[in-house]
């Protein structure tokens, strides 16, 4: 009924585009520094009530625009399979929604196809005295065919093969395609081909190409919504971390390649100022930092904390303003990637910049300062040049050294510094 209401309202928005666009650029930033107590006030009800964005927007978002049906993924990803799947390929569409529940699942180190072998090709036991053996044996004897073989000479002759690409394994060989579905999580589920992945896991391979057979609903409504929230703020900043989340960003990995090659500790706590959706966490975990996501809007929050649970991730998520944290500001790395610029654009927070620099006790901070050309900084309080604006960190934070190491990223002239001690 709500959700009827704020449509039919939107409605009629969309019959008066006069008003609908006063109310947007209503939202955009030029009224609030104009009017800065209306930014205050605005971002207010916006980050209570941001999800109505959600209700209003009439257009369905279709993911299928966007998602393809056969790409490479990470083997690691795949770590789960169907556990009837006994003709399942011909009866997708009787398949109900619980498919991928912790009851209709197995993991494929448990599965029977899996242990066979392993037995043989690891522990070198024949195919005849391994248990799972016989019992695929069983099953094609009363007429269920295995792997696609429907007696036991042509079932062993399959095993040979497996055996042989095993001993002469080239990781360029192309691979058949393994067949998956994509559960409510996001986590990818074998529905056919699991020899074939099994195999792949015992050679450790890294990457698979895979044929996505089915998604899970809610993992389109999640999509979708995604779509939706993306297209209501134009682009992402950051490219998405999950394959199967194709959708545009302006950012590549570029930024993380160029950090992460001028690190100087391995290990340590990261804090990201403005992270978004946290990809920087994400891609930080992985090599092994503690991280922490700063993120001041409830609305990327919201994804950030989605995203950051399908990819089984760890680092904390702090939904407030930078200078809103009372905690200690001790880390070895900082983060402020695009985000110092928007605090030169007001006296106050100008102001709380600088205190906020004074409170820091790092070591490294990684710095991209905007284009001071840009026309987001035509009325800005200050607007410092690159190099000016470095100077600035370093006179009100405990760092002293300065080194640019890139000159611009992803097409943008916005460089990247490591500001250090
Ligand atoms: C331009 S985006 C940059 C995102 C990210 N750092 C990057 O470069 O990919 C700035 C982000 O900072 C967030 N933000 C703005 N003011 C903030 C504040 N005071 N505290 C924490 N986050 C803030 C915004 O919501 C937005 O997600």
């Amino acid at each position: 009924m709500k959700k009827k209401i704020i449509r039919i309202i939107w409605y009629f928005f969309d019959k008066i585009p006069i008003l609908k666009n006063t109310i947007y650029r209503f939202y955009a930033w030029r009224i609030f520094e104009i009017v800065p107590y209306f930014k205050k006030l605005i971002y207010k009800a916006y980050d209570k009530f941001w999800f109505i964005e959600l209700l209003i927007e009439n257009k369905h978002f279709d993911p299928s625009k966007y998602q393809i049906n056969s790409y490479k993924v990470k083997l690691n990803r795949i770590n789960h399979s169907i556990k009837k799947k006994d003709n399942i390929l011909m009866n997708l569409s009787n398949l109900t929604n619980d498919w991928d529940s912790s009851d209709s699942l197995i993991p494929i180190v448990e599965t029977r196809e899996y242990t066979l072998l392993e037995s043989h090709l690891i522990k070198k036991i024949k195919w005849e005295d391994i248990g799972a053996y016989n019992e695929f044996i069983d099953k094609i004897t009363s007429n269920q065919p295995v792997a696609g073989c429907s007696d036991q000479r042509e079932f062993l002759s399959f095993l040979n093969s497996l055996e042989n690409t095993y001993q002469n394994f080239k990781p360029n060989k192309s691979i058949e395609k393994i067949k998956v579905g994509i559960g409510k999580g996001g986590n990818f589920v074998v529905f056919d081909g699991l020899f074939i992945v099994s195999l792949l896991k015992l050679l450790n391979v890294k990457d698979v190409i895979i044929k996505v057979v089915i998604r899970h609903p809610l993992w389109l409504k999640f999509s979708s919504d995604f779509l939706k929230f993306q297209s209501i703020h134009g682009e992402l900043y950051q490219p998405l971390i999950h394959p199967d989340l194709r959708f545009k960003s302006s950012y590549t990995d570029q930024r993380f390649v160029i950090i992460s090659q001028n690190l100087t500790i391995e290990k340590g706590s990261l804090l990201d100022i403005g992270a978004n959706l946290a990809y920087f966490c994400h891609k930080f975990e992985d090599l092994g930092f503690d991280c922490y996501a700063v993120e001041i809007r409830p609305s990327n929050v919201h994804y950030m904390k989605k995203l950051r649970d399908i990819e089984g991730k760890k680092f904390k998520i702090i939904n407030k303003s930078i200078f809103d944290l009372k905690e200690k500001l001790d880390f070895d790395i900082v983060l402020a990637l695009n985000i110092f610029h928007h605090f030169l654009r007001e006296k106050e927070l100008y102001q709380n910049l600088i205190k906020f620099l004074g409170r820091l006790k790092i070591r490294t901070m990684y710095f991209q300062p905007h284009d001071p050309s840009e026309n987001i900084m035509r009325n800005a309080f200050v607007n410092y040049d690159n190099e000016q604006f470095v100077g600035f960190i370093i006179k009100h934070s405990c760092l002293n050294k300065f080194e640019l190491i890139n000159k611009q990223s992803d097409g943008r002239t916005r460089p990247i510094y490591k500001i250090f001690k």
